[in-house]
């Protein structure tokens, strides 16, 4: 199968499936001198991790990952950095079931046209147990963002089905199991959670990231813009049906004089671009946008097909998300890193003799 690496000069190669002994990655380009062990994906990984709270997926993986290559006394030897992280919890039999029928919503019917064979358990490639993977290597890329750069990437859930934050404290967003920015309306969102795993139901959810501190110049166009590449990479995530960056799709209802971000040597007077003219970052915060759906996998009954073309009823038992967009917050934020990451490279690449350019808006 094809197409399982990404980025030019940082790239990463993802392998594994969900019920499979591993999953892991190669991580090639990486600059020489980073320290890196393996306690530094400890957070994040947690923070993806299913069984966090009673809203997730009950699936508990030790998410441990081990370092086989590129590091040497702490430091990325500028060598492939290789990551391995095995599966520890996988309980293929809640699958058995399904084998032979094609579930509504996943991967299932597509996968089989496509290479005549599939992995049914626990959607085998399709699973975003893939993406405890692309977190790892998020983690490499926002180290050395932030020691290189000072770049700072943040996400958190800016909407779980009709509910959307009464405020906004980033202080709140790592204090809740949602990522979400006001923590008063966190028992709220309990409750409706709550309510919906009752109703054998499932949500969608909105997840927002803010990249601070990149520097003007980043993004190569034409084919290489630094939105459509993050456009490309949130929506490479699974379960992702919409991406917008800056004001995006809500741009549509306004006028020039208001989308139009007016320059002034004290900064930019507002940021509806997200960041980004012409496909390069113009030292404003990256603003990306990701629209989860709803959980395919429910209690409630759906129609589908069988292998011999029967019609048959659906019902997926096993470990399931209520609401997939809860634990994607960390993903979002490491696929934003990995494309700035690779962007940096390449803008050093070719245009670091241009240097710093005047004037430059604060
Ligand atoms: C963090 C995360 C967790 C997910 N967990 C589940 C799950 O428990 N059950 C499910 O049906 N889909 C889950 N999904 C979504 C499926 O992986 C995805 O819908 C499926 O592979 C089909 O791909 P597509 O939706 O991208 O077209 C999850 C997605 C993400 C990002």
């Amino acid at each position: 199968m094809s197409s399982n690496s990404f980025g030019k000069l940082f790239t990463v190669t993802t392998f594994g499936e969900s019920h499979g002994p591993a999953i892991g990655g190669v991580v090639d380009g990486c600059p020489p001198g980073l320290p890196l062990e393996p306690a530094m994906f400890l957070h994040d990984l947690e923070r993806r991790a299913t069984g966090r709270s009673r809203h997730t997926s009950q699936r508990h993986e030790a998410d441990e990952v081990e370092i086989l290559s590129g590091v040497y006394e702490g430091r990325t030897t500028g060598t492939p950095i290789a990551l391995l992280i095995r599966n520890t919890d996988a309980r293929s039999k809640d699958y058995a079931a399904i084998a032979q029928t094609f579930r509504p919503g996943h991967a299932d019917y597509t996968y089989w046209h496509k290479y005549g064979i599939r992995d049914p358990r626990g959607g085998g490639r399709a699973s975003a147990r893939e993406t405890t993977v692309r977190v790892a290597a998020g983690v490499i890329a926002k180290a050395w963002l932030a020691r290189r750069h000072g770049v700072r990437v943040r996400g958190y859930l800016a909407q779980l089905g009709e509910l959307v934050p009464k405020g906004f404290d980033w202080e709140a967003v790592e204090q809740n199991p949602f990522f979400w920015p006001h923590a008063a309306q966190v028992p709220e969102l309990e409750r409706y959670m709550d309510a919906l795993r009752k109703s054998g139901d499932s949500v969608g959810a909105r997840v927002n990231v803010v990249a601070e501190g990149v520097p003007p110049g980043w993004g190569e166009p034409v084919y290489g813009k630094l939105d459509a590449e993050l456009a490309a990479a949130l929506m490479s995530i699974n379960a992702v049906k919409g991406v917008e960056i800056g004001d995006g799709f809500a741009a549509v209802g306004q006028r020039g004089s208001e989308h139009r971000d007016e320059l002034q040597m004290d900064g930019f007077t507002s940021n509806h671009a997200g960041g980004i003219l012409g496909g390069i970052s113009t030292g404003q915060p990256i603003l990306a946008s990701a629209a989860f759906k709803p959980t395919s996998s429910i209690l409630i009954p759906g129609r589908s097909v069988d292998m011999e073309g029967h019609a048959v009823d659906v019902v997926t038992k096993g470990r399931h998300d209520p609401c997939v967009g809860i634990r994607a917050t960390p993903i979002v934020e490491a696929m934003v890193a990995l494309v700035l990451m690779d962007q940096a490279l390449r803008h050093r690449a070719q245009c670091a003799d241009v240097g710093d350019m005047a004037p430059r808006i604060a």
